[in-house]
């Protein structure tokens, strides 16, 4: 069912540019439309000035006109049942909703799936401000 968002973060994170961390990892949404994003993560020598993997897919997202993340998945190849950062979590949040899936995987595919929800718990939104 993931299958799909397994091959494209698999498909992103070998185009990663992760030469400091030699930490690669890749992303994939599944929009309202249908249509999959993929990223990977992008380091810099100022450290700081690096993002994420599911950063450089949820660009995409927005780039391309959705707005509505169905589904996440995300991979490394060095640490299973990788999960996203809090910065990610937060801009997942910006998209997705608390029941939206975020699938962790390892190297063969999707060994757990969690909630945005679960990964956020009492996260911040405008509509509390
Ligand atoms: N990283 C991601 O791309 N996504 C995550 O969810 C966690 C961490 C990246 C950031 C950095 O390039 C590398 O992993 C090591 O921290």
């Amino acid at each position: 069912m993931s299958d799909d968002l397994f091959a494209a973060a698999n498909a992103a994170m070998a185009k990663c540019y992760a030469p400091y961390s030699k930490f690669p990892v890749g992303a994939a949404i599944r929009s309202a439309s249908g249509k999959i994003y993929s990223g990977g993560n992008i380091e810099n020598a100022s450290s700081p000035e690096g993002w994420c993997a599911e950063t450089s897919a949820i660009a995409h997202m927005v780039m391309d006109g959705q707005s509505q993340i169905l589904e996440v998945l995300v991979v490394s190849e060095k640490q299973s049942k990788i999960t996203p950062c809090g910065g990610c979590r937060q801009r997942l949040a910006e998209f997705a909703g608390s029941d939206t899936k975020v699938h962790l995987c390892d190297a063969n595919g999707v060994v757990e799936t969690l909630t945005l929800g679960d990964l956020l718990p009492a996260g911040f939104d405008r509509d509390d401000a």
